[in-house]
């Protein structure tokens, strides 16, 4: 049964409310979304009842916090399948558990000669930790290319392939779903194509974890990351997903209380996954926030949410494609699109559509959106991104072309 979009507004309190005398559109959950009352309450269960610290304690509280916290990592290891609770580790959010894998595996294996792949639509989260890591490793970093004026023809696959058969390929790096671009990637695919050359994949999954099933064994995936703020749990939580076997052997990133077995005055030992990889007090209760958030997501129904996201996006990208002056990236009309729109418009900046959208109650996000790289190729300084999740709808979008076509007339785009 098709879930009722319409009433999941009611659902997150902080849509509740005015800006600049309208009532609020918020067209930015790319950047971070909004949290349903069951994840408010959750946090507020946790601290009012049970809040302690993890894994030392015998009391009861402190036993109830354990529970809580190793249920949400049970709850994560379901969501994205998994094979074992060892395999998931709680960050910070995926830009932590990029730079997680990239110095506990890659400062430890890279070496000179050894070739990391990423996409030119990375975000600068899955792109600078491999910088600074082929920088202190002597490994070359390269690129697969993007296709077409506005990205639109995605990655070019058949260089993909080309870099695959260059050799010494270590890893292959790639977002999911681009942020900028709106473009879905080929994930099972690359990560096949990868295997088959020998290499290992970490997926950024930070725009598709909330947004779609998450099956990380049927992707064939060696690392995922994502982030809870993308996808209705708290701020300052986020997962790596790695593999038995890699997590096994890879270093710690951090040192500290809690990842080791024993400790000498000389050196130490390490405790095995997840443990090895969270040194100190975790977040326990954007932990317990995050199972919330999971519960809530599958309730409601991932691909559902998936399907509706994309139907505003294409409904945005109709409309919008009809405003003088406009450029849109990523795919073109009719073809799949995840859900946001990234535009520019001739002689405006996104700076300026963003703080004009605000007075009319539309959140949207300005700039280049952690992608300066692509940005630079496309010959773009910035876009204005619209992005939608489970609680928006229609009218929304309506909202957003009516701002739109205000922001065009006052500065005389006709
Ligand atoms: C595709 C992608 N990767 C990584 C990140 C970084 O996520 P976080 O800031 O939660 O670590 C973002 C955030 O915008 C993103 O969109």
């Amino acid at each position: 049964m098709t879930p009722d979009f319409s009433n999941l507004r009611l659902d997150f309190p902080v849509l509740d409310q005015h800006v600049g005398g309208h009532p609020l559109v918020y067209l930015d959950n790319a950047a971070t979304t909004h949290k349903p009352r069951a994840v408010i309450d959750a946090l507020a269960r946790f601290y009012e009842r049970d809040n302690s610290n993890v894994h030392r304690g015998l009391h009861a509280l402190s036993m109830r916090a354990t529970d809580g916290y190793e249920a949400a990592r049970e709850r994560t290891t379901k969501f994205i399948n998994a094979s074992e609770s060892a395999e998931v580790v709680f960050t910070s959010g995926t830009t932590a558990s990029v730079n997680l894998v990239a110095q506990g595996w890659g400062r430890d294996t890279l070496k000179p000669g050894d070739v990391v792949v990423c996409t030119e639509m990375e975000h600068h989260s899955n792109m600078v930790p491999w910088q600074i890591v082929c920088q202190q490793t002597g490994a070359t970093l390269r690129y697969i290319p993007v296709l077409g004026e506005n990205a639109e023809g995605g990655l070019d696959m058949a260089a993909y392939d080309e870099l695959l058969l260059a050799g010494n390929v270590k890893l292959v790096a790639f977002t999911h779903i681009s942020n900028t671009l709106g473009t879905i990637n080929p994930a099972t695919e690359i990560c096949a194509k990868a295997k088959a050359a020998g290499a290992l994949t970490m997926v950024d999954g930070a725009q598709s974890a909330g947004h779609e099933n998450v099956d990380v064994q049927a992707m064939g995936c060696d690392f995922y990351a994502f982030s809870g703020h993308k996808m209705a749990a708290p701020t300052g939580i986020g997962v790596l997903y790695g593999r038995r076997e890699l997590m096994d052997v890879m270093s710690p990133w951090q040192g500290g209380g809690g990842m080791i077995s024993t400790v000498e005055y000389e050196g130490s030992k390490w405790k095995p996954s997840p443990e090895r990889f969270e040194a100190g007090t975790p977040n326990v209760a954007d932990a317990i926030g995050l199972h919330a958030a999971m519960d809530y997501l599958d309730s409601v129904g991932r691909p559902a949410i998936g399907r509706h996201e994309s139907e505003l996006a294409a409904l945005a990208y109709d409309a919008l494609s009809e405003l003088p002056g406009i450029r849109i990236l990523g795919p073109g009309k009719g073809q799949p699109r995840a859900g946001l729109v990234s535009f520019a418009f001739e002689g405006v900046h996104a700076h300026d559509v963003v703080t004009f959208a605000d007075q009319d109650g539309v959140a949207l996000r300005g700039g280049h959106h952690c992608n300066q790289p692509l940005m630079r190729k496309l010959g773009l300084p910035s876009t204005t991104r619209a992005s939608f999740y489970l609680y928006n709808t229609p009218a929304d979008v309506d909202a957003l072309v009516a701002s739109m076509q205000r922001i065009l007339k006052f500065f005389g785009v006709e």
